[in-house]
């Protein structure tokens, strides 16, 4: 995820600026850059795609300036490399800056531009914005910025410095965050705490709509309305280690929190006026067959995909791990879409199953969190989660975000290909955008699910039963329980117990059951009572006002939304007590044995 640094006082601002942006490496980033204004009073700008220390490399130690900025860019808008890293800058070099966020607007912005005779270098949303400053400068460069803000749509934490205005870095942001560390005669600017955590722990963090005036000697805030800003200061307590969790124990955690703000921004451009814009240009006429590959996670979000493909679209469709795909002479052709699902985008049983489709005349659609990376490279179609960086190795804000990719592609293909109706969309795509909320919600009473955790700490082996979706629910949440916590878990259709499993429940394996199919419950209800009969202790999701479910011993209730929606919310009480357990256990929770983050080897 992009990371953000500004400096501006006695010291060197090269060397601080490099060394805040090494406390942003562990957010993940694919390239870095730096902009000064030197003691010749120019904007001076080195960027490149890769490491920081390639950045360190093309460096000249005589850029001795005391203002600049710097940042670490995961790439959303334009691939990985120099030209597309951050800073940018206007066309008369004087404006540099650096962008956190995604301009919705920026297409409509470059051609207005374009066409008043400015030109652009890279393929980023980010470099409308030093372009509108040069164009916007009247010799006040808040008033400036003010007008810029005025004319972007989408959301930013930018910050700016410019050689016709040496003595300050504006900053403002808008649902990106912001903060402006305090010196003695310096002041920082960072996206997040580490990268200034070892200068100063007095803090002030802007809002959203308010712009900062950072100058060697103060800072001042202004709001919306151009009125002075009161800031409360905050002090700083935390350790670089904790910081970079941003207060949270474990990057898992951090990330199951970080889900509202991830499905928002995967959501973010592509709804206009109840339809889906996904700006895929899919010959849905010709495509009469579906096929998913993915591993692991993501390969159960091609799952719960499948199944509504299926119950709803009516299209036949094949999902299989990717492992299993690439050597089953799979049946696909030229009329079949082949999903390909992978949050690293690099997975290598996933890229075999690609290319296996593609040699059978198969369009490949990549839903991926990785720009750039091989999967998309070598795909058709590509729909982008906006997951942000995912570091620890439970999937779990990937997971999320395939899924209302998934929902999106199969409005968008249902509608176009004339299956589904305007309405059904419109009313999915409303539901959808009320997701945040409803985690949100769900993460409230996350301590509840710290109470199961307590209680299934030393079980040797848990079931999760379900049915319909909640079966594929089941897969995930047993996968996260088994990863982190190394308890064993099976994840079985609820009405197959019976058919064999149901002889391994005893006291001493409890079992979760997933019932939020309104259609399905009661069965769900009746496999229930199969297994506390046999002494189970049981653990039940499901939404609010399910008369019979208070049978269960331990209920966990979910917001409601449409039956089909459920398995987004649904994961996340699997989530939290797959990572509640892991903690109480004391394993290694990001990093769990044997495992590694993106598998590269078949
Ligand atoms: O990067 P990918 O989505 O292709 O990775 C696929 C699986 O390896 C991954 O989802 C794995 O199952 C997760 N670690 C589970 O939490």
């Amino acid at each position: 995820m992009c990371g953000i640094i500004g400096y501006i006082g006695k010291q060197d601002a090269q060397s601080i600026i490099i060394n805040g942006l090494k406390k942003l490496e562990y957010r993940g980033y694919d390239s870095a850059g730096i902009s000064l204004i030197n003691d010749k009073n120019q904007v001076i700008i080195k960027k490149t795609q890769g490491k920081i220390a390639n950045l360190e490399s093309i460096l000249n130690h005589k850029d001795n300036g005391k203002i600049g900025i710097g940042h670490t860019r995961w790439a959303t808008h334009g691939k990985p490399s120099d030209i597309n890293s951050h800073p940018h800058v206007s066309n008369n070099a004087k404006f540099s800056v650096v962008h956190n966020g995604i301009i919705e607007n920026h297409e409509e912005l470059k051609n207005m531009l374009v066409q008043e005779g400015y030109s652009f270098a890279s393929e980023t949303d980010s470099e409308v914005v030093p372009v509108l400053l040069e164009k916007y400068n009247q010799g006040n460069l808040l008033e400036a910025v003010r007008k810029v803000i005025e004319v972007l749509q989408g959301s930013y934490a930018l910050c700016v410095i410019s050689s016709d205005y040496p003595e300050e870095i504006l900053v403002v942001r808008k649902e990106s965050p912001l903060i402006i560390g305090l010196g003695e005669e310096e002041n920082f600017i960072a996206s997040d705490i580490p990268a200034i955590l070892e200068h100063t722990k007095k803090i002030f963090v802007l809002e959203d709509d308010e712009i900062g005036v950072v100058s060697a000697k103060g800072v001042v805030v202004y709001d919306s309305q151009g009125k002075l800003v009161d800031k409360k200061l905050v002090k700083v307590n935390w350790s670089l280690e904790t910081a970079e969790k941003q207060g949270y124990p474990h990057f898992m955690l951090k990330e199951i929190f970080e889900q509202p703000g991830a499905v928002r921004k995967t959501l973010a451009g592509r709804i206009k006026e109840g339809t889906v814009n996904l700006d895929l240009d899919i010959e849905v006429d010709k495509i009469d067959k579906i096929a998913i590959v993915a591993c692991g996670t993501a390969n159960y979000a091609g799952q719960v995909a499948a199944y509504i493909i299926q119950s709803r679209l009516r299209i036949p469709v094949l999902v299989n791990f990717a492992s299993e795909f690439r050597y089953m002479n799979p049946l696909v052709d030229e009329n079949t879409l082949t999903i390909v699902i992978s949050q690293s985008g690099e997975t290598a049983d996933t890229l075999a199953g690609l290319r296996e489709a593609k040699s059978k005349g198969s369009k490949i659609l990549t839903i991926t969190n990785v720009l750039d990376s091989s999967i998309p490279r070598e795909s058709d179609y590509v729909i982008y989660t906006q997951a942000g960086p995912e570091i620890s190795v439970a999937s779990t804000k990937a997971y999320i975000t395939q899924l209302i990719a998934l929902y999106l592609f199969i409005l968008d293909f249902g509608y176009r290909k004339e299956i589904l109706n305007k309405e059904l969309v419109a009313s999915w795509l409303s539901e959808l955008e009320a997701v945040p909320e409803k985690i949100e919600e769900i993460l409230n009473r996350s301590e509840v699910l710290e109470g199961f955790a307590k209680n299934i700490k030393d079980a040797a082996s848990m079931f999760f039963i379900g049915r319909g979706l909640d079966s594929v629910s089941c897969l995930e949440g047993a996968l996260k329980l088994k990863e982190i916590s190394y308890i064993h878990a099976e994840a079985y259709p609820a009405g197959e117990l019976k058919h064999g499993t149901l002889a391994l429940i005893t006291k001493a394996v409890p079992v979760m059951a997933i019932a939020t199919s309104k259609k399905l419950v009661d069965k769900t209800i009746s496999n229930i009572s199969e297994v506390k009969t046999r002494e189970a202790i049981t653990y039940c999701i499901a939404f609010k006002n399910v008369r019979d479910i208070k049978d269960v011993d331990y209920l966990f209730t979910l917001p409601d939304i449409i039956d089909e929606l459920a398995p987004i919310l649904t994961v996340v009480p699997l989530q939290l007590l797959a990572y509640y357990t892991a903690v109480l256990k004391g394993n290694d929770v990001d990093h769990p044995r044997n495992l590694a983050k993106s598998v590269t080897v078949e």
